[in-house]
Formats: C-alpha cells, structure tokens, sequence
C-alpha cells in the first residue's frame, strides 16, 4: 500500500499540544508502566518524530540508557536534535526510512517502538522484518496505533457536517487486524493492551483546531475531502458550527482516544 504521507511539523505539534492540554491521561506513562525499561539497556524508536518517546525512555531510566530515535522528517528530526542539545545530547538520533533496509546491525536493541507511524510504511510486513531484524532475540517491540472506535466523535462530528463519507483511516482500519496479525506472525509473543483517553473540550475551538491539523491539506489522507483551498475553509466551517450545536446540546465534547499498544517478544 502506498500511501502519500507527510505530516507537517506544526500539525503534528498542535496535535501533541491538544492532547497534552485537554486528555485525561497520558499516554507515555502508560507506556512506561506498561514497558518497564530498566537501565542500562539499548533501544531504538522507529519514526520518532520530534523526539517524545525518546525523551520519555531517558528521563524514566535517568540517563542510564543508549536511546536512538530515527525518522524520515528533517524539520522534525531538527526540532528532536534542538531539544536533545538542551539536556545534553544524550539520543542519537538519524535519518532513518522505515521503507528502506535500516542501515543497523542485525541483533543490537533490547526494545524498539514505533509509536504511531506503522501504518505509514508502505509495506508494513517489511518495515516489521526490519524492527525484528535489528531486535536481540529475547528483545521487545512496542507500537501505538489507533484502535477502530478511536475518536468516534470526531468522525461523527465531520459526517454529520458534510455529509461525507469519512476515508478509510489508514491506521484505525488496520492495527487491530493486519498489523496485529503481522507482528504476531514474526514474534514470538504478542500481546495488544488498550489506553483510553478522553479529551474534553469545552469550548469549541481547541475542538476545531485539533480537527484543522488532522484534515489540513497537506495532509493527504483526507484529499478526497477537498476540491480546492476555499472548499477546505467551507467544511472547516460547516465542522465549527455542528461541534458548536453539538455543545449547546450536550455541554462538552468528548472525544476518546482508543490507543491500541503492541508488545511483542522477539
Ligand atoms: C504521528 S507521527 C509520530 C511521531 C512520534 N513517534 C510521536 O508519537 O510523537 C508519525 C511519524 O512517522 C514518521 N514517518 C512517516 N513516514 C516515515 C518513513 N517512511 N520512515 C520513517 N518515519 C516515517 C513521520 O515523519 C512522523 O514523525
């Protein structure tokens, strides 16, 4: 499956941003809790954007441990190095293109994640070969990926203001199946573990820039969407004034996250 991906830095901040500002729980706690990475250990995070995961595993293990994050995206992995230098510098992170051989030794990491971004690969069996490959044997594999009812009101917010039929969501339609079943045909242990976590938005608008940053343009995923520019600023509109109602009615919006995460023995 190719699927024409790029996300742009500033979408994917005010996404993180809003779910930091307006979730319940968060979510690299449960990972941590869940995983346990105790000291010492060498770990690699697949697609690691801006650094969070990274930067998660250092602090939970106080810098007793070798972490590289790579990722395809310069402007993220910048922004990554920048926050690296301020603590010191203590990630490696590289260019690294999950669609590619990674350029990493056979065997050498205790843990790999790949938080949110699997089902970007364009061959996701491959990119999976790939992280095992490179996983010792005994090591974990960790990924997070949205779950079917992820942010079902999200979606019903957007149907019932369009009118439209909503795309198939490349990770929502496939983690809990495909990519599950994938993992889980190379692994020796596999297990899915689920994280809720309810984002409540009071007003609208924090409501509606976290649905600007997901159906931004650039965002390829949603084009069926749009025929030109000001189409988008009509449904982006059309999507502000039902949230709306939807607030007037109910008081609040809910919109739960259902993160599936799959831990996975090599
Ligand atoms: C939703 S972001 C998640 C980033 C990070 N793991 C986090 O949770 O904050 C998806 C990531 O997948 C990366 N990505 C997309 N295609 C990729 C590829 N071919 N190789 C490596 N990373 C890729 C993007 O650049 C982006 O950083």
């Amino acid at each position: 499956m190719k699927i024409n991906y790029q996300e742009t830095t500033s979408d994917l901040q005010t996404r993180i941003d809003i779910h930091n500002k307006f979730g319940g729980r968060n979510i690299d706690e449960w990972m941590l809790d869940l995983l346990k990475p105790q000291k010492g250990i060498s770990i690699l995070d697949v697609a690691c954007g801006s650094g969070k995961q990274c930067f998660s595993f250092h602090k939970y293990c106080e810098g007793d441990v070798r972490i590289t994050g790579g990722d395809v995206n310069p402007d993220l992995l910048s922004q990554a190095r920048e926050q690296n230098a301020k603590i010191g510098s203590p990630v490696t992170f590289m260019d690294l293109n999950f669609n590619v051989h990674f350029p990493l030794q056979d065997n050498t990491f205790d843990l790999a994640s790949c938080c949110f971004a699997i089902y970007y690969a364009e061959d996701i069996p491959f990119t999976i070969s790939e992280i095992h490959r490179v996983i010792k044997p005994g090591g974990r594999l960790f990924t997070t990926g949205p779950m079917p009812d992820n942010k079902k009101l999200f979606y019903d917010i957007i149907r019932e203001a369009t009118g439209k039929t909503i795309p198939p969501m490349p990770g929502s339609s496939r983690y809990s199946t495909q990519i599950f079943d994938a993992v889980k045909g190379l692994f020796t242990s596999t297990q899915m573990h689920i994280f809720l976590n309810p984002l409540t938005f009071e007003t609208v608008e924090p409501f509606v820039d976290y649905t600007r940053a997901s159906l931004a343009e650039d965002r390829k995923l949603w084009s069926s969407f749009f025929q030109d520019k000001d189409d988008f600023e009509r449904i982006m509109e059309k999507i502000n004034e039902t949230a709306k109602r939807w607030i007037d009615r109910d008081g609040k919006l809910v919109m739960t996250k259902v993160v599936g995460g799959i831990l996975a023995t090599k």
